[in-house]
């Protein structure tokens, strides 16, 4: 499925609230956050010249977010700086005076952080970013996570400290559940996903990615024409297209959103015009994309911003993690997870079809940016869908446990 952006708003300025969250600005303070990081090293941009040639398009970039601050996926830039903001606001308004993330280890900060408990609902990558952020400057975290959500994720997240607590249903029961314990309890909810009403913490961990975007302008030789996202609730898609928009204006690149069939509520909300929750089906193997309602402030930016909304389907996932494990020709090999390689499969899927081609004008001078949003975030998942295990994937860089590549 793939249907063009015919919204009213399509093309229109951000919302002002919006164009401050992902604007230059906030990004660069992000980058000051980030650097405070014990790992602040940037994630590498592949070239991928074989794909490129066998697809028609003139290139392909290919930003790994597998090993993102030791998370395993680009998340690990937005709960955990969402996290650390609060906090130190919090500290602010008890101390009466300015705080900042220099204050992070002062026994003053760790000492209102202590008092404090961050909750959020999560797929895996998202809990675990929060739990992180929560561990680092000595705040609770509680994280809610639906049935569907595998053991090896679940102790992931606990790894980090955190509380966490199983909720019967879906991904939307779990968020629905996460704030109606937070409210009772005094916790502060820091999702991921927003709702009327709740928009400024998720507008943060937009913001927290808007690092990865930064970070990859400056690694890519040029602008690029064509950019290819995964959603779930659409935060990463929002966060990319937002802040390419804000900084290159007229020459900003063509912006896809790709989904699961299977779990396709952008592409539903895009269809009829404003958010629509979907009913849940069956499972997708895109675990992380499993959602069945976008983000409201997601939503605002991709309405004016996205160019088009696309599906993917099980196998094209699968496929993607596959040749990304085993490439042709000099292209380095990559490890993907489920839900890591999908927005590759939606160029992929484009680039097959005539008329899709015709419509996005992809063709061989076309340079196209996707993100690899996560490494093998699940061991025997990943063993199971591409046949061997992730450590015997030989990619072209090798990460040593002290944060640098070599
Ligand atoms: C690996 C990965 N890719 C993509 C996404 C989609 O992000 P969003 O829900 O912001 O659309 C997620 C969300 O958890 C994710 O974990």
């Amino acid at each position: 499925m793939f249907l063009p952006n015919q919204h009213p708003d399509y093309r229109q300025p951000l919302d002002p609230v919006d164009a401050e969250t992902l604007g230059v600005k906030a990004a660069e303070e992000v980058e000051r956050y980030l650097a405070c990081r014990d790992n602040p090293v940037p994630t590498p941009l592949l070239t991928l010249p074989a794909l490129a040639s066998e697809l028609g398009v003139g290139a392909v970039h290919i930003k790994d977010e597998s090993l993102r601050l030791g998370l395993g996926s680009f998340k690990a830039l937005g709960g955990s700086y969402a996290v650390i903001r609060l906090v130190l606001e919090e500290a602010g308004r008890q101390l009466g005076r300015p705080v900042d993330i220099a204050d992070l280890h002062t026994p003053a900060v760790r000492a209102i952080a202590a008092s404090l408990t961050v909750a959020c609902a999560t797929d895996g990558n998202h809990g675990r970013s929060v739990a992180q952020g929560a561990q680092l400057i000595g705040a609770r975290a509680a994280i809610f996570v639906h049935a569907g959500v595998s053991a090896e994720r679940v102790a992931a997240i606990a790894r980090f400290g955190a509380q966490l607590i199983r909720v019967e249903g879906t991904y939307d029961d779990s968020v629905a559940e996460a704030s109606r314990v937070a409210a009772e309890k005094g916790w502060t909810v820091v999702s991921d996903t927003s709702w009327p009403g709740y928009e400024r913490i998720p507008g943060l961990v937009m913001q927290g990615y808007t690092a990865m975007v930064r970070e990859a302008l400056r690694q890519l030789p040029a602008p690029p024409t064509h950019v290819f996202v995964q959603a779930g609730v659409g935060g990463v898609a929002a966060a990319v297209a937002g802040y390419l928009a804000l900084v290159l204006g007229d020459r900003r690149p063509a912006f896809i959103v790709v989904e699961p069939a299977r779990a396709a509520c952008l592409l539903e909300t895009a269809r009829v015009g404003h958010p629509v929750k979907i009913a849940p089906g069956a499972p997708t193997v895109m675990a992380m994309l499993e959602c069945y309602e976008p983000s409201r402030v997601a939503w605002r930016v991709l309405s004016r911003v996205a160019d088009a909304f696309m599906t993917v389907d099980e196998e094209d996932a699968v496929a993607v993690m596959n040749r990304l494990a085993r490439p042709g020709g000099s292209d380095p090999a990559i490890v993907a997870g489920e839900s890591g390689g999908v927005g590759l499969a939606g160029l992929v899927r484009a680039a097959a079809d005539p008329e899709i081609r015709v419509a996005l004008d992809l063709d061989a001078m076309s340079r196209v940016f996707v993100i690899n949003t996560e490494g093998a975030t699940d061991l025997e998942r990943y063993a199971d869908l591409v046949g061997v295990r992730p450590e015997t994937v030989t990619t072209g860089a090798t990460f040593h446990a002290r944060g640098a590549w070599a």
